[in-house]
């Protein structure tokens, strides 16, 4: 598959995330790009992507980090024509719990895009892997 990894980071701990996923799954033979909204932009292209996954942290109480914020409101693609996945980062020390993922999840169906596997849902630093290798697992049985 052609796979793109949207994301965004505040303190680096999804862009780590982001690059174990496009890691395995480069090593499971798929290309996969990763895609900064900071630095790549806005308005990334989906021509020619069979997955798309989205991916970011939670602040402020239970909100989506602000860049991402901005960028679901201003990106508006057709994701009926792409299988899509979500990953979300957060710590169980706060209330709301990774809420980034279900504010992400909703912004897909929205955009009418059906989620292909269980979001992942990350808890402070990944220091094991077994979670995001699972996830990427179900990613490539898809293929
Ligand atoms: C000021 C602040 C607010 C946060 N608020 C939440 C929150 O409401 N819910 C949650 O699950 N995690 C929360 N977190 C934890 C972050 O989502 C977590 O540390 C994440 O790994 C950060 O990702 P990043 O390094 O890619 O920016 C917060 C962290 C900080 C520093």
């Amino acid at each position: 598959m052609n796979i793109k990894i949207i994301y965004e980071t505040q303190n680096g701990t999804t862009q780590y995330v982001a690059e174990v996923i496009q890691k395995q799954l480069r090593e499971a033979g798929h290309e996969t790009i990763l895609h900064s909204v900071k630095y790549d932009g806005m308005q990334p292209s989906l021509e020619g992507i069979d997955l798309v996954l989205f991916g970011g942290p939670t602040y402020d109480d239970g909100k989506l980090e602000k860049t991402l914020r901005e960028f679901i409101d201003v990106y508006s693609p057709d994701l009926s024509r792409h299988k899509v996945a979500v990953f979300g980062l957060g710590n169980k020390t706060y209330p709301q719990f990774c809420v980034a993922a279900d504010i992400l999840e909703e912004w897909v169906k929205s955009k009418g895009g059906r989620l292909v596997v269980e979001s992942l849902r990350v808890d402070g630093f990944p220091d094991h892997l077994e979670k995001i290798s699972e996830y990427v697992q179900s990613l490539v049985k898809l293929s």
